[in-house]
């Protein structure tokens, strides 16, 4: 895994924002792989402003999404679809049918992580952001290395954290599809973003700790094209100066 250091949050979004249009621009029909939660919504707006400007097209582009809550509809601001149309494709000149989230309000949903895991290309990038408790995606810790897209009990610590954005923690689904994490590692190439202090021992965890199933991000250790663009507040408890490989 390679370690990129940067200032802050801004340069952590602008670098991971220069490797997407990079791709996009070798491959127009490149398929990616997008999360949700805080962290990336500075790659976002970088990537819009690149399509404003003619720097980037996702014309051909194909997007699969990490995860979605069961049970919010997709007109609840706190839903995975809604925030990603919000912060990003309703601005860019992406085609809908190329999108791909799953579906929280199926009425089989052990059929619909089926589906979903069947349609997912192989993605050339994947962004993920890190969980406190080191979960990918919403693959919480002891989750198999071997899962595909599946149905997940969100932990406490996962409801907690995601409750910000609700009005109280009880409104904080209990149950989420994700995919899997041998689905993630099946991307040619990932990023993961870490920004602020918070995340600071997650990231120590992450670079000095084993690769075992309870810290389910310590396994992007065993994948060959792995870059972690971390800001000097999540790598604080690190000696990185500038770009580290572990
Ligand atoms: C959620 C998402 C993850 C995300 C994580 C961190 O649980 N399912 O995909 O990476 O939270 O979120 P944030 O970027 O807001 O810290």
């Amino acid at each position: 895994m390679k370690i990129i250091y940067v200032n802050d949050y801004d340069e952590m979004s602008e670098r991971a924002a220069t490797i997407i249009a990079k791709q996009i621009n070798q491959a127009p029909n490149s398929t990616l792989g997008l999360a949700t939660g805080a962290t990336p919504e500075g790659l976002y707006q970088k990537l819009i402003q690149l399509n404003k400007q003619g720097k980037v097209s996702f014309k051909d582009v194909t997007t699969f999404n990490l995860d979605e809550y069961v049970g919010l509809p997709h007109t609840d601001k706190n839903s995975y679809r809604y925030f990603m149309n919000n912060h990003l494709f309703d601005h860019i000149d992406i085609n809908r049918n190329n999108v791909h989230i799953p579906n929280g309000l199926a009425d089989d949903l052990e059929e619909e992580c089926k589906r979903y895991e069947a349609k997912i290309k192989e993605i050339d990038v994947q962004v993920l952001g890190l969980g406190l408790n080191g979960h990918i995606g919403f693959n919480e810790p002891g989750t198999s290395f071997s899962s595909r897209t599946h149905l997940v009990s969100l932990t406490d610590s996962t409801r907690k954290a995601n409750s910000r954005y609700f009005q109280k923690l009880d409104d904080v689904p209990r149950m989420a599809i994700t995919m899997g994490i041998e689905t993630i590692l099946e991307s040619k190439r990932l990023i993961l973003l870490v920004s602020g202090e918070e995340k600071s021992e997650a990231v120590e965890r992450l670079v000095n700790g084993n690769i075992s199933e309870d810290f389910p991000a310590s396994i992007l250790k065993s994948h060959p094209e792995v870059v972690l663009i971390a800001d000097k507040a999540a790598l604080k408890r690190l000696n990185v100066q500038n770009e580290l490989v572990c």
